[in-house]
């Protein structure tokens, strides 16, 4: 089985005078196949678990086996079941061109060129790399140095792909083609695959499902349509007119604070919207009562749509909230 599976990994970054729990008990698996998103906000420990199962990084506990190889007891073994780039690296040669780095990352890794051809064909017309093939990288734009680092990773054609942060400082478009690039690839190719963001589009855009990471721990490991459906039955926009009495708004909104933490509420000279996350959808009734306990008038009350922007967002500050 070409998946990855981790159990109560931790990682501890100790330095003079500071500790940082970085991974905190990190416990998933990955299918053969399946294309994962890690997502989480800056320093929530995405690439620290990534290089803790590339072998880059020493865990203090825990137990990861990639393509049912124990990576801890045979990491060169384990490494050749991986490919990567990471956030920050450079991962190619800049004085070579796109093709050479290619040839020459998938030579290292045992894919001779004329096993690999062809296939290194196919990942510069899919990446839309062809007009590039023979220009050195450090000439290229970013969103273009990436594709090649995508490019000299897939080359290595391996079973299992780590991607740290693949769109991370690309314009919109370069995100974008990289982004269609990946989902084009996943639908062909059907590789294991761990794609790290902490930019939403990209997970919600390529994966399948989405583990989310905050504060070093694991929150949410749910199937993105899933997560969208949990938090769209759940999350409701009231409308109260302004044209009320100012006191009984006001009553309404603190009362609905009160009762929902987290809800937000958008004053515009019109209406006063209030946001809310249910936990379960028959708390709407609360809040209507509330509203009418304090002689608030309804204009509208609707479902909202949610993104995984949204979802996200919820996860994190609820995980906030518990930790106070
Ligand atoms: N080599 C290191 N030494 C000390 N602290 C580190 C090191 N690598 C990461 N950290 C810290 O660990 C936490 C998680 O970092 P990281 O895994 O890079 O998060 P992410 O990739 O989600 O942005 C951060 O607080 C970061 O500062
Ligand atoms: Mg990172």
């Amino acid at each position: 089985m070409e998946g990855i599976l981790v159990e109560g990994l931790n990682k501890t970054f100790r330095e003079k005078n500071r500790v940082v729990e970085a991974v905190k008990d990190v416990s998933f698996s990955v299918g053969e196949g399946e294309i994962v998103g890690l997502l989480g906000p800056n320093g929530a420990g995405k690439t620290t678990t990534i290089k803790c199962i590339l072998g880059l990084v020493k865990p203090d506990s825990g137990r990861i086996e990639v393509g049912g190889i124990d990576a801890r007891r045979e990491p060169r073994k384990a490494a050749g079941k991986l490919a990567a780039v990471l956030e920050g690296a450079r991962n190619t040669y800049w004085r070579l061109t796109v093709w050479e780095n290619i040839v020459y990352f998938a030579g290292i890794h045992g894919v001779s060129l004329s096993r690999g051809k062809e296939y290194f064909r196919y990942l510069l017309s899919v990446l839309k790399l062809e007009d590039q093939k023979d220009v050195e990288v450090r000439k290229l734009s970013s969103g273009y140095k990436q594709k090649t680092a995508v490019a000299c990773a897939l080359a290595k054609q391996t079973p299992i792909v780590f991607l740290d942060e693949p769109t991370l400082g690309l314009d919109v478009e370069a995100s974008y083609d990289l982004r269609e690039a990946l989902r084009k690839l996943q639908a062909e190719e059907k590789r294991t695959m761990v794609i790290s963001s902490h930019d939403m589009k990209v997970i919600q855009d390529v994966c399948e499902r989405v583990m989310i990471i905050s504060r070093g721990r694991l929150v949410t490991d749910e199937k993105i349509p899933d997560l969208l459906a949990l938090f769209s039955a759940r999350r409701y926009k009231v409308v109260i007119s302004q044209n009320g009495d100012a006191a009984a708004i006001r009553a309404a909104e603190e009362k609905a604070l009160e009762r929902f933490p987290g809800c937000e509420v958008k004053r515009s000279p019109q209406t006063v919207e209030v946001f809310v996350n249910l936990s379960d959808g028959r708390q709407i009734y609360e809040l209507v009562d509330i509203m009418r306990a304090s002689g608030a008038a309804i204009e509208t009350i609707t479902q909202e749509e949610v993104d995984l922007e949204k979802a996200f967002l919820e996860v994190v500050r609820r995980e906030a909230r518990a930790c106070g």
